[in-house]
């Protein structure tokens, strides 16, 4: 299931977040990615404890918790900080799945990667190519979405980044451990919810708005691990 979720920041927010990036000290990407990835990896990445990328973190983090559609949609147990990377001069990411299991920095804890996220920073119309392509068992999806925007699809699907061949692509990305850990499971779940939601505002005092929403609340029991 891959879900888009506008607006996650509005275009101003985009804004505010790319100018500050624009000015950080990049590093070369290979550094974080795994063994095999790192064979098709070319993009350049903040570092992890730098004092700005930890801020826009919190930032990214802060406004997650606020949207109820990524909650709905990756049921997010926890999720590791986001990091930032910029594409530009052909930079790319060939196709590869992203590391199922990985160290929380600064703990001896780890994270399973559940669901996959990249919030798009700059303007579809700042840069030629970049678009994130995702396989996963429903198809192909392409996505070159406003600044702004996210877009979530399972941690277990092929992906990559076509080639940037003018101008600069930043986004973030980060990795969520679900409270489901199936994508089958997440996507039910979803479908789910979203129905009640809209039973709920067609009908408010339909007495299978309370059933439903109790499956609801019994399916997440049984199929969550904490
Ligand atoms: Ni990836």
């Amino acid at each position: 299931m891959v879900i888009e979720i506008p607006e996650l920041f509005d275009a101003s927010e985009a804004r505010e977040i790319r100018n500050a990036l624009e000015n950080a000290d990049w590093s070369d990407g290979r550094a974080t990615a795994g063994h095999r990835a790192a064979r098709v990896k070319e993009n350049e990445q903040l570092a992890l404890d730098h004092p700005l990328a930890r801020q826009l973190a919190d930032r990214v983090l802060a406004r997650l918790a606020q949207t109820p559609l990524f909650i709905a949609a990756a049921l997010p147990a926890r999720v590791l900080q986001p990091r930032f990377s910029r594409y530009d001069g052909r930079g790319h990411y060939g196709n590869h799945v992203d590391n199922a299991i990985f160290p929380i920095p600064g703990t001896g804890d780890h994270l399973r990667s559940d669901v996959s996220s990249t919030l798009f920073l700059s303007d579809p119309e700042d840069y030629e190519g970049g678009e994130l392509v995702i396989e996963d068992m429903f198809g192909t999806h392409t996505a070159k979405l406003p600044a702004g925007h996210l877009i979530v699809y399972p941690g277990s699907s092929l992906h990559r980044v076509m080639p940037v061949t003018r101008g600069t692509r930043l986004v973030s990305f980060f990795w969520t451990q679900s409270f489901v850990a199936s994508p089958e499971k997440r996507r039910l779940m979803f479908e789910l919810d979203g129905a009640i939601q809209s039973v709920a505002t067609d009908h408010p005092e339909h007495a299978s708005v309370d059933t439903l929403t109790q499956v609801y609340h019994n399916l997440l029991r049984q199929w969550s691990a904490t």
